[in-house]
């Protein structure tokens, strides 16, 4: 059965001693505590090594928050898929909205990037999720599909059944509006559907699908308890072990 995941992304915050200092106080938290979920938190790439190494012997899991589309070379500033999993990071978010917004990663970009990280045996937390003027029309349905179906489709079964999903309404995310319970469930619903038309209905019920904007403490129980609601991707609420806490612990 599929996994319940509560994954951090810290997106561009934090030194390097303060992200250790983090990865300390959640490992710290954690410790001793009986959790029923999996817990993941995504750094930048340069607090990969570090962290890794911080929370060695916890539950805890280390994602990138982005890897290259390429395999090696001559791309002043990237980081490949390969230079990821060789910090021990297990887990890569690919195709975030601020990424394809402000970097123009498109559909086709985040297929090679799909590849590189599977063929690198991490695991892809592929993001999706439409824009408010989209949902204003009507359109979300579709543009999550579109999204799902260009970057994925290709996959074979073995390889998609690798993928986690993380819903993340773009007009929910760092703006404190969070999309309702039902909102969150009718989404999920309809991406496990379009997994099951394309995979089969065991791989889709194996898919873990997270939900992700504006997710903290108070919300998260009522998001979580969705049957297509498998966790959540955690911006802002996952930069303090205080706040991050509370909803690894909604699952309790
Ligand atoms: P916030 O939780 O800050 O809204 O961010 C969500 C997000 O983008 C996680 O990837």
């Amino acid at each position: 059965m599929r996994k319940n995941i509560v994954a951090g992304n810290w997106k561009m915050n934090k030194t390097l001693q303060e992200g250790i200092e983090l990865a300390k106080s959640v490992k710290d938290a954690l410790a001793g505590k009986k959790v029923n979920c999996e817990v993941i938190v995504g750094t930048p790439f340069i607090h990969l090594a570090s962290v890794v190494e911080e929370v060695k012997g916890s539950i805890i899991g280390v994602a990138a928050e982005n890897a290259a589309d390429k395999a090696s070379g001559a791309y002043t500033g990237e980081v490949s898929a390969a230079m990821v999993a060789s910090t021990g990071a297990k887990y890569v978010i690919l195709g975030h909205s601020e990424r394809r917004a402000y970097y123009g990663e498109t559909s086709e970009i985040l297929k090679n990037k799909v590849l590189l990280a599977l063929e690198n045996k991490l695991t892809p937390i592929f993001c999706i999720g439409e824009v408010l003027e989209e949902r204003e029309s009507g359109k979300h349905f579709d543009v999550v599909k579109k999204q799902i179906e260009e970057s994925l489709f290709n996959l074979s079964a073995e390889d998609f059944g690798k993928i986690v999903l993380a819903y993340e309404p773009v007009w929910a995310i760092g703006t404190g509006k969070t999309a309702t319970a039902a909102q969150a469930q009718e989404m999920h619903a309809f991406i496990r559907k379009t997994l099951a038309e394309k995979y089969g209905k065991e791989i889709a019920d194996n898919t873990s699908i997270l939900y992700g904007g504006s997710c903290n403490a108070s919300n998260a129980k009522e998001l979580f308890s969705n049957p297509d609601v498998d966790g959540g991707l955690i911006g802002g609420a996952s930069l303090e072990a205080a706040k991050f806490m509370p909803i690894i612990e909604a699952f309790n």
